[in-house]
């Protein structure tokens, strides 16, 4: 059992991304399992931003960094990231492994995407919808299709010609996945499994049909990768103080001044992007959905720096059938600096001991800040 799942909780932009990267230093290898260039993880490498689409958040901190099978690929974006990373770091593109059953977006699902109905739930338009329906119909394009001349000439110049340029880079790179993780499980070596969206954006679970086209939860881990549940040791939900959603759906959104206050305090938001993003204040409620699915062994709760100077800070919760602010009193300090939970805001550790006492699972850590080293185990 050596498999560790970071899962978000909520509707993605968790900082699944940087709680990743950081526990990768303990970890040999690092996984993504679901999803695909939808995906967004920004890293912080000494104040220097990294943004991660298709890449593993851990790469930076781990010796092998691999693509299960359960992701979708979107070859240009993996090019450009990884040319990128190279000039930083010349061999990191050594340490990356694709599973040959990974399906290839190609570039008629981005251009449904953009013009077809799905694009009328606000999708990234990385053509997501399209590539998973064409897996389930049984039409799709994989990666191990690339030694198969037939396949390749179905293929548009385009896509083809991409794919060429990927194989060309990335020919010994290209793996039975489900194979290499079992050896590297069956030789104690620790994995790190990186989540893509959050709980209430599966497409089984989530607020259908305003959801991702992927499993986000924990079953994705086990069919994402190929193996049981006796591998998984521990499971991690990544929740945000401060919950963050593209577009509307945020059962009480914060309007105003605060709602200006975390626009501009909240480092991780592509300004570009994410011109819809609503915040609101964590919903225990839905929490305890997604910890009904996904049965975490903790809880690391993201943005508690951005709380910081607020002279109260609060949670949703229902009572009686109806959404309901408690509110506690906030704490002036800086917390990014901080390392220890006992130098910690007495309140601050009083609002953590409120919602550990809400929801029942244990809060193992937070986020203080952007960079990696940015956080504080909990033992509350
Ligand atoms: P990370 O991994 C936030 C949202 C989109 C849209 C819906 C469907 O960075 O947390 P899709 O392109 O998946 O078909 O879009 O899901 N969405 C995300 N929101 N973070 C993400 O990923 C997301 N991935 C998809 O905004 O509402
Ligand atoms: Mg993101």
């Amino acid at each position: 059992m050596s498999i560790a799942a970071v899962l978000g909780a909520q509707w993605g932009d968790e900082g699944k991304g940087k709680i990743v990267s950081h526990f990768a230093k303990k970890f040999d290898a690092c996984v993504r399992f679901q999803g695909g260039p939808n995906a967004e993880h920004t890293i912080y490498l000494s104040g220097k931003p990294y943004k991660l689409r298709m890449i593993p958040s851990g790469i930076f901190n781990t010796n092998k960094a691999i693509i299960g099978n359960g992701v979708f690929i979107n070859p240009r974006i993996v090019l450009d990231e990884i040319e990128i990373l190279e000039s930083d770091f010349p061999d990191i593109a050594e340490k990356i492994l694709f599973s040959k059953k990974c399906h290839i977006i190609l570039s008629s699902h981005i251009e449904e995407d953009i013009n077809s109905a799905y694009g009328k739930f606000g999708t990234t338009k990385m053509g997501m919808g399209p590539s998973v329906a064409d897996k389930v119909s049984r039409n799709g394009f994989r990666l191990g299709d690339i030694y198969n001349e037939e396949k390749m000439n179905s293929l548009s110049s385009e896509d083809r010609e991409i794919c060429e340029r990927f194989y060309s880079k990335f020919k010994n790179n290209i793996i039975e996945s489900d194979i290499v993780i079992r050896g590297l499980l069956d030789s104690n070596m620790r994995i790190i499994a990186e989540g893509a969206q959050g709980a209430l954006l599966d497409v089984d679970h989530g607020d259908y049909p305003q959801v991702t086209s992927t499993n986000t939860t924990i079953g994705a881990v086990l069919t994402g990768l190929g193996v049981g549940v006796q591998d998984v040791e521990s499971v991690y939900l990544i929740t945000s103080i401060i919950m963050t959603k593209v577009g509307s759906g945020i059962p009480n959104p914060i309007t105003g001044e605060l709602q200006e206050y975390f626009w501009s305090n909240i480092k991780r938001i592509d300004k570009t992007t994410n011109t819809t993003m609503n915040f609101g204040w964590l919903d225990i409620n839905l929490l305890m959905k997604s910890i009904r699915i996904n049965r975490p062994t903790g809880i690391i709760l993201t943005r508690l720096d951005v709380l910081s100077g607020l002279k109260e800070v609060e949670y949703t919760v229902q009572r009686d059938g109806i959404n309901v602010q408690e509110k506690f009193p906030g704490w002036e300090e800086d917390i990014t600096t901080i390392r220890n939970q006992n130098n910690l805001p007495t309140n601050l550790i009083n609002f953590l001991i409120q919602i550990q006492k809400q929801v029942g699972v244990p809060i193992v850590g937070i986020s203080v800040g952007v960079n990696d080293d940015d956080y504080i185990e909990i033992n509350l």
